[in-house]
């Protein structure tokens, strides 16, 4: 029995969705603890790929048993979308493999609406995450539990009236078409229903069985609520720190796996000190396909910055790294990574030779270009943990293990 938890050790997009797959085959219990259906998670089996944004990646596996987390927030719209795309799949989704906490907040159409009049300049996803847990705060949310005590719809209108009377002397943007919300909250509510459940309960359950564990982050530790590039985060605690809000379980994690791209990148708006608005920046977007999973937008790329990942892996405890899109680099004349910034903030980098060779799905790390390995064994020594797994490309099959997993 092991216990997992892979965070996103950049802002998000790191590749958690193939790590999450990779070890879910192999564990009992999945659990997401925050966010939304802002995560955009892709697993990919075969020749078949599988987005996800609100369910547990444990779920396409079909072994393992997913919870949705109390300290997450769920649109019971997106959720049975996404049930249906599952199914449609081939993908078994039932109430005995995934639950919804009843302590998850729910989503309304009211909080995308807000999401949009109120956080243009962050550039969010669109989904009503803060403005959901803006009401989660306020002490004003609706949560899952209010569908299996018959107080949603209720509370729903109350939600959207009281919304209403403001926003219609505030904004020039028109509000949403209340009956007709409430009555796709009426159906999606009646749908999410038998997922509801106390998830306390179950993760404790797995736990004292000792069960295998994989608690599956969404975004990426500097879109942190508290720990990120503030205002131009999410609205949840995406660092280890939300692991035990979000579940309302303790346990320590054995693995605490912090997935770092081999660049990064950043989707909205917001700092971001090695961005490259140039052509090499646009060739990393190329190479590694950075377009947003859930939005479509291009991603803004740029060098790996290793002094910030050094705060993440500060926040996170990670003892483990997996490294991610590494294959995206071949090409480059020089890498470049930065390990500090100067006293005007701007990023001080050291300069690696590039390689030609491609690295796509190499699985054997000798055959790995001696220049790449040079960069890797730096990120290693710079971050003082080990890398236990390099992902060469999009393929499950495509990774090098440095060390077990398992
Ligand atoms: P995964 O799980 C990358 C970004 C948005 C925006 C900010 C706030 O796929 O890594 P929000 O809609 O959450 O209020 O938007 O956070 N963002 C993400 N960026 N990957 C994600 O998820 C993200 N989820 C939110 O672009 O800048
Ligand atoms: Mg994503």
């Amino acid at each position: 029995m092991a216990k997992y938890i892979v965070l996103g050790a950049q802002w998000g997009d790191e590749g958690k969705g193939k790590i999450v797959d990779l070890l879910s085959g192999k564990m009992d219990l999945v659990v997401r603890f925050q966010g939304g259906a802002n995560a955009g998670h892709t697993v990919i089996i075969g020749d078949k790929k599988y987005v996800l944004h609100i369910i547990p990646g444990g779920i396409v596996s079909g072994k393992a048993t997913n919870v949705i987390g109390n300290g997450c927030v769920v649109d019971p719209i997106i959720f049975s979308e996404e049930v249906k795309y599952l199914q449609d799949k081939g993908v078994k989704v039932s109430p005995d493999k995934l639950i919804v906490s009843s302590q998850a907040h729910i989503v309304t159409p009211v909080h995308k609406y807000l999401d949009k009049v109120l956080n243009k300049k962050i550039g969010t996803t669109g989904r009503g995450i803060g403005p959901a847990y803006g009401d989660k705060i306020h002490r004003t949310g609706i949560r899952a539990e209010n569908i299996l005590d018959g107080s949603f719809i209720d509370r729903f209108c109350e939600h959207a009236g009281n919304y209403k009377s403001i926003c219609d002397q505030v904004y020039d943007e028109p509000f949403i078409d209340v009956d007709e919300a409430v009555a796709e909250m009426e159906k999606a509510g009646k749908y999410l229903k038998p997922y509801i459940q106390d998830s306390i309960e179950v993760i404790y359950g797995f736990l004292k069985k000792g069960a295998n564990i994989l608690y599956e982050g969404a975004q990426g530790t500097f879109l942190d609520i508290d720990h990120g590039t503030y205002p131009f985060v999410t609205s949840s605690s995406t660092s280890i720190g939300g692991a035990y809000t979000g579940s309302g379980v303790f346990m320590e994690f054995d693995k605490r796996i912090g997935i770092v791209k081999a660049y990064t990148t950043r989707v909205g708006e917001g700092p971001f000190p090695t961005e490259l608005n140039d052509a090499t920046g646009e060739r990393l977007r190329k190479n590694g396909n950075e377009f947003g999973a859930t939005t479509g937008r291009p991603r803004r790329c740029g060098w790996l910055d290793l002094k910030l990942l050094k705060r993440s892996f500060m926040i996170n405890g990670f003892n483990y790294i997996s490294l991610s899109k590494l294959s995206c680099l071949s090409g480059f004349e020089k890498i470049l990574a930065a390990v500090d910034y100067d006293s005007k903030g701007q990023p001080v980098y050291k300069e690696f030779p590039g390689w030609e060779e491609e690295v796509e799905g190499i699985t054997d790390i000798s055959k790995l270009p001696a220049n790449c390995v040079k960069y890797i064994d730096f990120i290693e020594e710079y971050l003082e943990t080990p890398i236990g797994m390099i992902s060469t490309g999009p393929d499950r099959n495509n990774i090098i293990f440095k060390e077990a997993l398992f």
